[in-house]
């Protein structure tokens, strides 16, 4: 008898030919990465791919082979890669002014500026931009602190927030520290994720407990006052976690007892993400003090910006900040550009009902497959962690990697994460089809098998 080939299920059609790859060739390019690059940038897969080119949701490798992008540049292609209204507004902007700063005039920078203070709520309507997500969770933090005297934070356990000296100290994952003094002050809260809290009861009950270790760490660990508290309202890099909506609703009302402002890192679930709602903040129906966001904002352009209060806003102007690229004419015509594509194409829509097609199958996956000990998450910002044994929980780390090996092998690209590195990501451009949807299913299914064998 012969061995059945392994099946392979086949990608939905799409339009767009990719143009012949004439650069150097991929082991050349591997050879520089390891002789010239920094050795901490590190490469995804146990054969390094190659990307030249991308087209929506798709990208393609230097020999034309398409590949369904799951995980968009870590979750930061919003709109789709060279989306061609993006690229359009974009190089209309780079032939015309490419960069002045902003010691002078130039309408895009209060143009974004507006916007953005359109999608918040009330007051919620002063911004200043950055370049990447860990200079707004730096900013963020030092306007918290300069606006109310206080310099401690608190900020959630399993959280990401960024590799700067400031944000590194706010990131809980020896992962991504390093043994050197980082940010001083900042303390790490019990995390409210039901599948893996030290806590027992309903995940309303276990949010409840979550956000009264705040307290506790305000009257143990600091001077009883402190600066912020700042959480994602859905934890991106530590594996698609989240609490229960009635956590940010007590974790705010607690830290502002304390003094506290209220940070938002909206870094991975703003811009529509989340389906329901445009901030992720929004599904806990609280409203922060100060929200931080990179990645989508800009759809792969370094884009990032801090939107709070007037009045905290203020206290920055004591001294004087200044940022070279920030608010610079081409990263603000794409900020611009992104949002009107969000509108016009509906994508925060699409994330609801795509995401919950992706979400349902991922469900039913699980009642299938023994791996995958729980799936979460809303929208198209999910996750599915895969564990050995659904009692004791003890993650399948191994058995990760090779679903995710599996799954490129087929043309499917996700993401992983989780402090043991056992949570498949999974976060698409938000221009994904059901038809997108539909083939990832089936090759999580059939990567899933062969984990399972
Ligand atoms: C939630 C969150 N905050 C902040 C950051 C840091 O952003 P950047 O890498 O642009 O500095 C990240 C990056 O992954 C993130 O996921």
């Amino acid at each position: 008898m012969t061995a059945m080939a392994p099946t392979r299920p086949v990608m939905p059609a799409h339009v767009h030919t990719p143009r012949p790859y004439t650069g150097p060739s991929r082991q050349e390019v591997l050879a520089m990465r390891r002789q010239f690059c920094h050795p901490s940038t590190f490469l995804y897969y146990r054969e390094p791919l190659m990307v030249v080119e991308g087209h929506m949701q798709y990208l393609y490798d230097e020999t034309g082979r398409r590949y369904l992008d799951f995980i968009a540049g870590i979750v930061t292609v919003s709109c789709g890669h060279s989306h061609p209204k993006f690229v359009e507004r974009v190089q209309a902007q780079l032939a015309t002014i490419q960069h002045t700063t902003t010691i002078y005039l130039h309408p895009n920078f209060p143009l974004l500026a507006r916007r953005l203070a359109g999608k918040m709520p009330p007051g919620l309507d002063v911004t200043y931009f950055v370049n990447s997500g860990s200079e707004a969770n730096d900013l963020a933090v030092l306007m918290a602190r300069t606006f109310t005297g206080n310099n401690d934070i608190i900020a959630v356990r399993n959280g990401y927030h960024g590799g700067s000296p400031t944000s590194m100290g706010l990131t809980s994952h020896a992962t991504w520290k390093f043994p050197v003094q980082v940010n001083q002050g900042v303390h790490h809260a019990i995390n409210p994720d039901p599948y893996r809290s030290p806590f027992r009861g309903t995940p309303e009950e276990i949010a409840s407990r979550s956000a009264a270790d705040i307290r506790d760490l305000v009257r143990f660990s600091t001077p009883g006052r402190i600066a912020a508290f700042i959480a994602e309202p859905i934890q991106g890099v530590g594996g698609t976690t989240l609490g229960a909506p009635n956590y940010l609703r007590e974790a705010y009302a607690i830290a502002r007892e304390y003094g506290g402002l209220c940070i938002a890192d909206e870094v991975q679930t703003g811009f529509g993400r989340t389906g329901d709602h445009f901030w992720g903040f929004e599904g806990s129906g609280v409203v922060p003090d100060i929200v931080t966001m990179a990645k989508g904002i800009g759809n792969g352009l370094p884009l990032a910006a801090v939107t709070t209060r007037r009045e905290i806003a203020e206290a920055l102007t004591q001294r004087i900040h200044f940022n070279t690229f920030g608010g610079n004419p081409i990263s603000m015509a794409a900020g611009l550009a992104v949002l009107d594509i969000i509108e016009e194409e509906g994508l925060q829509d699409n994330s609801r009902v795509v995401g919950g097609r992706l979400k349902a199958g991922l469900q039913e996956l699980m009642s299938r497959h023994r791996l995958i000990g729980d799936v979460r998450g809303k929208g198209l910002m999910l996750g599915a962690e895969l564990v050995r044994d659904r009692e004791t929980k003890e993650p399948a780390t191994q058995e990760t990697l090779a679903v995710w090996e599996a799954a490129r092998e087929m043309g499917l690209l996700i993401g992983k994460g989780g402090i043991d590195g056992n949570v498949l990501r999974i976060k698409p451009p938000m221009c994904v089809t059901a038809a997108d949807v539909d083939f990832a299913l089936d090759v999580l299914d059939e990567a899933l098998k062969r984990a399972e064998r």
